[in-house]
């Protein structure tokens, strides 16, 4: 079970380090971890597993958040529609996106980042996406509003970078192009 120990912090250089493509058929250990950051996001969105195991609530956990340079991440959260997405990434990829851009107007967090950092973050409006699951099948979606924040901002993690590198340094509120904003209840 990860617990919030298991998770490194801004600082660490694994943060910063560009993950590598998983190969198939999946190892015990990967398919184990590819599971266990998973079940971290159901338990941290649990108010009583949260509090049981102080687990900071979120959406999304890359391997490299985990000390693991493997190209996947887990997403846990409610999609627009209000559907459940759940599942883990494996070598995603955007393959198209809007030209149409949107960032939460709140602003990013991250399990990595014990802290707040205020400032617009741009991210595509709309991405298509391929990826492979833990058991190999290849999916394509079509993700949009806080779906595509989070694998935007997640598959970020596996190329080294965080979320405030996104942000406008000299204006962290400036303008973003062509964007609507998202707002999250
Ligand atoms: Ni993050």
């Amino acid at each position: 079970m990860i617990l919030m120990d298991d998770i490194i912090r801004e600082g660490h250089p694994t943060l910063r380090t560009k993950a590598e493509e998983v190969k198939f058929p999946l190892s015990d250990e990967t398919r184990q971890l590819a599971e266990d950051m998973l079940q971290y996001l159901i338990n941290s969105q649990d108010p009583e597993m949260a509090e049981k195991y102080n687990l900071r609530s979120g959406i999304g956990l890359a391997a490299n958040q985990v000390n693991s340079l493997q190209r996947m991440f887990a997403l846990h959260l409610q999609d627009d529609a209000g559907e459940q997405l759940s599942f883990v990434a494996i070598n995603p990829k955007i393959v198209s996106h809007s030209v149409e851009n949107t960032y939460l107007s709140a602003g990013e967090g991250c399990l990595s980042v014990d802290r707040n950092v205020p400032g617009y973050v741009p991210r595509h409006a709309r991405i298509t996406v391929k990826f492979k699951t833990i058991d190999g099948e290849e999916k394509k979606m079509r993700l949009k509003g806080l779906s595509a924040i989070a694998f935007q901002h997640e598959l970020d993690h596996l190329n080294g970078i965080m979320f405030y590198d996104r942000i406008n340094e000299k204006n962290p509120f400036a303008d973003i192009p062509e964007s609507i904003p998202y707002e999250r209840d």
